[in-house]
């Protein structure tokens, strides 16, 4: 009866309903066709080439390796010309991004998830700085992504005008943001932690959505692009990657003697500590880890946990120590066993990419890492154009550090090749 009805009702349906629909279809789909458009022209427009290219470097060679471009980078950075490029100040960043729309196009900053499997993924940042803005801005477009979330700590020392324009850049995204408590960051101190903790607290409670929380400072670079990122955190299954090894004994010290900070200065009392309150030893490590929600979890809320930070609060470095302990703790979300089988290089695990500068060498004849192209501080490598072929072909997500001050082209080509990277997958 209804069908019937149905039928007839359709087949008097007067031609201008026809041609109504047939308008309406040609309207949608010349609208489909038109986002289709825009769409390949937002990916060309999002590649990233330099706004007032002060050189004519190829990054395409530098990545290959070239020696000669390589020579030509080493020659162009030592310029007047070069170093007297114009720079963008904290005030030049409150000033584009009092006009937020227009600093996102012109930054570049990409707004939409790539994929559906990232968007389904979204990463956690904590990242720690004091100063150097443009490496803020580079470095937070290199990993910005709308669906994961980003805590900026700003130590409480810095001026305030750099303050002041990172917030100005955090309030042009709903997902960045300045931790709500700031710590005054003195080297080697608790006070490092505890600003990655300030922010693992804000991150915990903005969102139950991230999978994983990864910590960066002012001078890290990613290495793979956020689809990558997301895979290799993927196939960790739960489990947290950082590097967790033996202590060796020399620096025993650092935890079995009381440190105070004297006249800005973190300074050996000489006395004596009390052995840490575990019942599993500490293990060496560094300041950075992938670590899972979980772990986040349980490290702000575990009481065992909180009494073993307590007492590290005197200690020096804590922070290459205690996310290392935590991590082997059998409780603890993520965790892996105390036994020696599980221990994990820095070249092991993914967090960081650091080439130490005394154990660099010929890589032939066993060294871990060939010489570090750009120049060293504090025996840390601060990578040049020359490291990043060698580095490109590493398993870590983030490499440390990078500096523009000292090699600008490292981290242009670094940038370029990864946001082409990144958008050549909407290509296909
Ligand atoms: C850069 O070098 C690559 C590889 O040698 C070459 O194919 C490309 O054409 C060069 N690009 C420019 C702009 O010169
Ligand atoms: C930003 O700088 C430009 C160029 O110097 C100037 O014209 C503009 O008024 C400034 N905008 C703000 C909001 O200060």
């Amino acid at each position: 009866m209804l069908r019937k009805l149905l039928w007839r009702r359709l087949f008097s349906c007067p031609t201008k309903y026809f041609l109504m629909i047939l308008v309406f279809s040609l309207v949608t789909f010349s609208v489909l066709r038109i986002h289709q458009k825009l769409e390949f022209i937002s990916i060309r427009h999002l590649e990233l080439v330099e706004e007032n290219p002060s050189s004519n470097i190829n990054c395409t060679k530098v990545l290959q390796g070239d020696a000669d471009e390589l020579q030509k980078v080493k020659l162009e950075t030592i310029t007047v010309k070069f170093r007297k490029r114009p720079r963008w100040t904290t005030y030049d960043y409150i000033n584009m991004t009092s006009d937020c729309p227009s600093f996102i196009k012109r930054r570049k900053y990409i707004v939409e998830p790539l994929s559906e499997e990232e968007a389904e993924f979204p990463i956690a940042y904590s990242i720690v700085v004091h100063h150097k803005i443009e490496m803020l801005d580079r470095l937070l477009r290199a990993i910005y992504m709308p669906q994961n979330f980003y805590c900026i700590h700003v130590d409480r020392k810095s001026e305030e005008s750099f303050l002041a324009a990172v917030t100005s850049i955090a309030s042009c995204f709903h997902n960045v943001f300045v931790a709500s408590q700031l710590e005054s960051v003195v080297y080697a101190s608790w006070s490092r932690v505890q600003a990655d903790l300030n922010c693992m607290k804000d991150l915990y409670r903005m969102s139950t959505h991230w999978k994983y929380l990864i910590n960066l400072c002012g001078q890290d670079f990613p290495i793979k692009t956020n689809l990558e990122i997301v895979r290799k955190l993927k196939s960790l299954m739960g489990e947290n990657n950082l590097e967790t090894e033996r202590m060796p004994s020399n620096k025993e010290e650092r935890w079995k003697k009381h440190y105070a900070v004297v006249n800005g200065k973190l300074t050996n009392t000489g006395t004596v500590k009390m052995r840490p309150p575990l019942e599993t030893p500490i293990f060496s490590g560094s300041a950075y880890f992938v670590v899972s929600r979980g772990y986040v979890g349980y490290v702000l809320e575990n009481e065992k946990i909180q009494k073993f930070m307590a007492w590290a609060q005197d200690t020096y470095s804590p922070d290459e120590y205690v996310w290392a302990t935590i991590q082997r703790i059998p409780e603890v979300p993520g965790s892996v066993s105390v036994s020696h089988k599980y221990d994990l290089s820095d070249m092991h695990a993914v967090a960081r990419l650091v080439k130490w500068q005394y154990f660099e060498g010929d890589v032939s004849k066993g060294a871990p890492y060939p010489p570090c192209s750009g120049v060293h501080v504090r025996s840390v490598c601060i990578f040049g154009a020359g490291d990043l072929s060698w580095m490109l072909r590493r398993h870590h997500l983030f490499a440390n550090k990078f500096d523009v001050d000292i090699d600008h082209f490292a981290i242009q080509c670094l940038d370029e090749h990864l946001r082409h990277k990144a958008l050549e997958t909407l290509r296909h």
